[in-house]
């Protein structure tokens, strides 16, 4: 861990023996190693009463305050309201630079030359085409299955194309040591994401999936991706630049968020060495759930009820007194304006001035102008964060409710794949071999408060009853079932 002080500091810990402990704090985020805590030995008691010296551990279920890495890609300061992507602000880059240049940036740490640019934009948009099996594999879904559901289980899929990429069938090092091999499955992962994003979009419509545009050297990420989804007969179909430079920067400002769930859940899962097609598939399995990926459907649904700007005040009343929740307000980490909002707020005019106004933008604009000048959300903290527009944007822009948690996991791939990127560089560095655990595969430790030990029971002696029930939620039965089930009887 960086230590820039020449002096180190210590936190020094007592036992209630008078024992002490001292324990290095380290520089950056004046962390100390949760392993030097091991060295603190106290008693503790087990669950049937016996007294015994265990060393102490740190728990944290939520994560409220652990740190599991070092990085350099991303930096936020909650309480200034700052995002940066490798020391660049949100802001310029979101004004200045475009999606596959910031992945870029993400990724390799630096900002390209021009000629970098070019190459990296060829390799990927190269990638953009998938093998018809996973074509095939996408057409057996249901019709109405969730796009989601579809790049998740697509994504896995994917790693059984390239047997030579995977860890498991060749070296556990596979990655670690060749920096062509990782580029190799980065070109990839970016190239086809859009594309298996937009067949499981156009299966969700009913209509026939497209392939990337040919002439993919004129067209932007976003609107090769754009393409995709919208392209019907037209043989030189060419979206609005317009709507694809505000889907640009939408990408741009959901590209990275340093350890948040599906990041970190990247994270694990590239300890284990596993493929990284497998990761990023687990990584959007976290990212799938309501409490994450999910909020930018959720505030659309509430501007929907909330209906009309004179409903606001008893909705807010709703909110006060914690029978609603005001979504798309509100951070773990952000205590001030989530600056990604604010530029989501801008764009959001510059889309209409496309699309058209969608009248919800009045609700949303007076509902934050309420809610920022009220004390209950001014004493907690409480503003709005980038799920506020985004979702705005997205309704505008005619896409369904269901395609929104897929239109973040698709930029945030950059944002895994820059963390599976530095997490596989750190087996290199001596430097990071030094942290106990930073090479390691990831293993959280638990606390036992179960039983610790248990003798099965002989057949006379009878088992106790217990309260644990096999209830379960009852199957609908549809008509056509009960039809099918009807009870062999005569007519009467
Ligand atoms: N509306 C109303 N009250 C809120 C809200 C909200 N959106 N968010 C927090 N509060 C209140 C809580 O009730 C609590 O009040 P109390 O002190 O009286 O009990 C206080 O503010 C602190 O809230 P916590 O739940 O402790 O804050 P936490 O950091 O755990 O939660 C979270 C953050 C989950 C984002 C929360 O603010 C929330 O539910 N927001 C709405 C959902 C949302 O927008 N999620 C998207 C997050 S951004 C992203 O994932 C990309």
């Amino acid at each position: 861990m960086s230590q820039s002080n020449k002096e180190s500091r210590y936190l020094i810990v007592q036992t209630p023996s008078k024992e002490e402990h001292k324990l290095t704090v380290h520089d950056g985020d004046v962390a100390i190693l949760a392993k030097d805590l091991a060295q603190v030995r106290l008693k503790g008691l087990t669950k049937d009463g016996k007294e015994v010296e265990k060393q102490v551990t740190s728990f944290d279920p939520g994560f409220m305050n652990t740190a599991c890495c070092e990085s350099t890609i991303t930096y936020i300061d909650g309480d200034k309201g700052i995002l940066r992507y490798r020391g660049y602000p949100i802001e310029q880059l979101a004004e200045r630079s475009n999606f596959l240049e910031v992945a870029y940036l993400l990724i390799y740490g630096e900002l390209p030359t021009a000629t970098q640019l070019n190459t990296w934009k060829e390799r990927i948009m190269s990638h953009t085409y998938i093998h018809v099996t996973l074509m095939d594999y996408m057409k057996s879904f249901r019709y109405d299955a969730h796009p989601m559901s579809m790049f998740i289980a697509t994504m896995a899929a994917m790693s059984t194309e390239y047997p030579e990429s995977n860890p498991t069938l060749t070296r556990r090092d596979l990655f670690e040591f060749d920096y062509r091999a990782r580029n190799q499955q980065i070109f990839r992962i970016l190239g086809k994401a859009p594309t298996i994003a937009a067949c499981a979009y156009r299966h969700r419509i009913g209509r026939p999936y497209n392939y990337p545009t040919e002439s993919f050297r004129g067209y932007s990420y976003t609107e090769n991706f754009l393409y995709m989804l919208d392209r019907l007969s037209e043989s030189e179909y060419r979206p609005s630049p317009a709507i694809a430079k505000a889907l640009d920067v939408l990408f741009i400002v959901h590209a990275d968020h340093e350890l948040n769930c599906s990041t970190a859940a990247m994270r694990h899962l590239t300890s284990t060495r596993v493929d990284p097609y497998t990761a990023v598939a687990g990584a959007a399995g976290a990212l799938y759930g309501p409490l994450h990926g999910g909020a930018s459907e959720a505030v659309v649904r509430m501007l929907e009820e909330i209906g009309s700007v004179d409903k606001i005040d008893e909705f807010l009343e709703g909110v006060k007194s914690k029978t609603r929740r005001l979504m798309g307000f509100g951070h773990r980490i952000y205590k001030n304006y989530d600056p990604r909002a604010k530029i989501l707020k801008e764009y959001a005019e510059k889309v209409f001035a496309e699309v058209g106004r969608d009248p919800l933008v009045d609700i949303a604009v007076e509902l934050e102008r309420r809610a920022i000048q009220d004390d209950y959300f001014v004493s907690r903290k409480l503003y709005p964060n980038v799920d506020f527009y985004s979702g705005i944007i997205y309704r505008a822009c005619g896409f369904p409710l269901d395609m929104y948690p897929l239109l973040f996991a698709l930029p945030r791939i950059a944002g895994w794949l820059a963390h599976w990127y530095e997490s596989l560089r750190e087996e290199k560095s001596a430097a990071k071999a030094s942290i106990p655990g930073a090479t390691h595969v990831m293993r959280a430790r638990q606390i036992c408060i179960g039983d610790i030990e248990k003798v099965f029971p002989t057949e006379e002696e009878s088992i106790s009853k217990q309260s644990i029930t096999m209830d379960a939620l009852k199957t609908y039965h549809s008509n056509l079932s009960k039809r099918r089930r009807a009870p062999h009887k005569d007519i009467a």
